[in-house]
C-alpha cells in the first residue's frame, strides 16, 4: 500500500461527551495505557499522513495538551461550538485552505479502529478512484447513520436515525463516521452542507451525497470486524473496550511466544513489551514501558509500571514502580519497589521489602522485612531480616554504602550517611550510626544483663512466676541426681 500518502487525516474530537459523566474529557479517558484520542492518533499515524489535524472544542486546553504530548507535528483546530461533524471539518478546510489529495476523516472516539483498516480504506479510496469511500459496518445499526443503497445495491445516501423512515431504520448496514474524501470535493460540498434535519446540525454525512449527486463515484468498505468502529460513549463501553484491546494485546503476545496463564485477569498495556517464552501468571498488570525479558517469570499478582526485567528473573506478587530487575533476580513475593530501585544480575528481594533508588549489588540477598532508600549494597552482601536503611533526618535524605561480601545482622539500623565497608559485619540489632571498616564487626546496642528472680518479686503468682518456679524446681532436682550417682 505504498505511494498512498494521504493529504490529511482529520480527527473529530470536538464533542462532549456527556454520557461519560466526568470532570474529563471524553477523549482523554485512556484504555491500556493510552487516551481515546491516543489511540485514534497512533492509528492516524500508521498511513503517514502529510498533515496530522485535530478538530477541539469541549476541554480544548486539556485535549490539546495531549495532542501536544502524543502527536507534536500535529495541527489542533478549534471548533467553538458543537454545529455538527460536516460544521467540524468545514472549520478545518478554513483553516488550512484545500487539500489535494486524499483527506481522511475519523473520530477520536473509537479506540478499537486500527491504522491498518484506515490503510486499507485509503488504498481501496485511491484504487478505485472514488471521489469519497465509506468506512461502513454490518450488525446492529441502532444509534448509527444508516447506508441506503438503490435498487441496484449503488450507494444512494446515508440517513441518520433521527431522520430515517421505518424502512431505512429496518437497514442493518451503517456508517462508521470513517471515509477517505477527495480533498477537493470535500471542501467545495462541505460549504453546500444545510442544517435542513431533525438535529439542525451540519451533517458530514450530507457530502457523501452532494459528491455524489455531482455525478462522482462513491465507494463503500465493509469493515472486517464491526467491534473496530465502536464509538464509546459511556464507562460501561470504555470498559469493553478495554477488554477488548487487551484481548487483542494478549493474543498478539501469546501468538508471539510469551505465556498468559490466565488472560481474564492479565492487563497489559500497548507499550509493553514481553520476551519470548516469559510466563505471565494472573492477576497481573503491565503497565507503560515495562519491558520483560525472555523467560522471565511474573505474576501472579504483579503490578508493574514502566518497570524492566531481565532474562529469567522471577517476580511474584511485587508492585514495581520505574524499576530495573536484572537477569535472574528473584523478587517477592510481597516486595515493593519504587523509582530508582535496582536489583542486579541474580540478586534476591524477599518478602516485606521496600526499596527506593536504591542498588541491590549481584547476588545480594535482601530477603525479609526491609527497607531500603538511597543505599547502595555490592554484589553478594546479605541483609539480615528488619533491617532498615534510615537515610532521612526530617529535612534531607541521606545515602548509605554497603560494600561486597558484607553482613547485616539481623534489625540493625543503618543510619546515614554511612559506609560499611567490604566484608564487614553488624551485630543484630544494632543502630549504627558510624562507618564499619572493611572486616570489622560493628556493635551498637545496650550489652545485656539478666536480673536474677525479677519475676518472682514482681509478677508473684503469674502463670510466669509458675513457670520460672517449676525450672527452677527442675534444675534443682537434676543437680541432685548428678550429686547422688556414683557411676559419674
Ligand atoms: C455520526 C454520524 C453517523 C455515524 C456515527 C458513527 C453524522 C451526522 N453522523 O453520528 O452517521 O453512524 O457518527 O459513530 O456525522 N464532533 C465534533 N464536532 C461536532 C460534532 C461532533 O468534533 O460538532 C465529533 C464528536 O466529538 C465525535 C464525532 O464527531 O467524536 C461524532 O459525533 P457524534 O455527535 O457522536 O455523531 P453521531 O451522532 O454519533
Ligand atoms: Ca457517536
Amino acid at each position: 500500500m505504498s505511494g498512498s500518502r494521504p493529504a490529511a487525516v482529520m480527527i473529530l474530537a470536538a464533542g462532549e461527551g456527556r454520557r461519560m459523566k466526568s470532570r474529563t474529557p471524553k477523549v482523554l479517558h485512556s484504555l491500556c495505557g493510552r487516551s481515546m484520542l491516543g489511540h485514534a492518533l497512533a492509528a492516524s499515524r500508521e498511513l503517514d499522513p502529510e498533515r496530522l489535524v485535530v478538530v477541539v472544542g469541549h476541554g480544548r486546553d486539556e485535549v490539546s495538551a495531549e495532542v501536544g504530548r502524543q502527536a507534536p507535528e500535529a495541527r489542533v483546530v478549534v471548533q467553538e461550538q458543537q454545529l455538527g461533524t460536516g460544521h467540524a471539518v468545514r472549520m478545518v478546510t478554513e483553516a488550512l485552505g484545500v487539500l489535494d489529495g486524499t483527506v481522511v476523516v475519523t473520530y477520536a472516539d473509537m479506540p478499537l479502529l486500527r491504522g491498518e483498516t484506515l490503510r486499507e480504506l485509503t488504498f481501496r479510496h485511491r484504487a478505485a478512484g472514488n471521489a469519497v469511500t465509506v468506512l461502513t459496518a454490518q450488525g446492529d445499526p441502532a444509534g448509527y447513520g444508516r447506508i441506503v443503497r438503490d435498487a441496484a445495491g449503488e450507494f444512494q445516501r446515508i440517513v441518520e436515525e433521527g431522520d430515517a423512515t421505518p424502512a431505512e431504520l429496518a437497514i442493518d448496514e451503517y456508517n462508521s463516521g470513517c471515509y477517505a474524501f477527495d480533498g477537493a470535493l470535500l471542501a467545495d460540498a462541505i460549504k453546500r452542507v444545510t442544517t435542513d434535519n431533525t438535529q439542525n446540525q451540519e451533517y458530514l454525512t450530507d457530502v457523501v451525497e452532494i459528491v455524489r449527486r455531482d455525478g462522482h463515484p462513491i465507494g463503500t468498505m465493509l469493515a472486517a470486524d464491526a467491534a473496530e468502529i465502536q464509538g464509546i460513549n459511556d464507562r460501561v463501553q470504555l470498559a469493553a473496550a478495554r477488554r477488548a484491546l487487551n484481548d487483542r494485546i494478549l493474543d498478539r503476545l501469546m501468538r508471539d511466544g510469551v505465556t498468559i496463564n490466565d488472560p481474564a485477569t492479565t492487563w497489559v498495556d500497548v507499550t509493553v513489551t514481553i520476551g519470548q517464552d516469559a510466563e505471565i501468571g494472573p492477576q497481573t498488570q503491565l503497565q507503560g514501558k515495562t519491558a520483560i525479558g525472555s523467560g522471565a517469570r511474573v505474576g501472579p499478582g504483579c503490578l508493574l509500571e514502566d518497570t524492566t526485567i531481565g532474562d529469567d528473573a522471577v517476580v511474584l506478587n511485587a508492585v514495581c514502580r520505574q524499576a530495573e530487575i536484572g537477569p535472574g533476580a528473584t523478587v517477592g513475593p510481597f516486595a515493593y519497589l519504587r523509582p530508582g530501585a535496582r536489583v542486579e544480575r541474580g540478586a534476591h528481594v524477599g518478602t516485606y521489602v521496600e526499596l527506593k533508588n536504591s542498588v541491590i549489588g549481584a547476588g545480594a540477598k535482601v530477603p525479609h522485612l526491609t527497607y531500603v532508600g538511597d543505599a547502595h549494597i555490592g554484589e553478594r552482601s546479605n541483609i539480615g531480616a528488619g533491617t532498615i536503611f534510615a537515610n532521612y533526618d526530617g529535612v534531607a535524605k541521606h545515602h548509605t554504602t554497603v560494600g561486597h561480601d558484607a553482613f547485616i545482622g539481623s534489625d540493625t539500623v543503618l543510619v546515614a550517611p554511612l559506609t560499611v565497608g567490604d566484608g564487614a559485619y553488624t551485630a543484630a540489632g544494632s543502630a549504627i550510626t558510624e562507618d564499619v571498616p572493611p572486616g570489622a564487626l560493628g556493635i551498637a546496642r545496650g550489652r545485656q544483663h539478666n536480673s536474677g528472680g525479677w519475676v518472682e518479686r514482681n509478677r508473684a503468682g503469674t502463670r510466669s512466676a509458675q513457670a520460672a518456679a517449676a525450672a527452677t524446681r527442675a534444675r534443682a532436682q537434676a543437680q541432685h541426681a548428678h550429686t547422688d550417682d556414683p557411676a559419674e
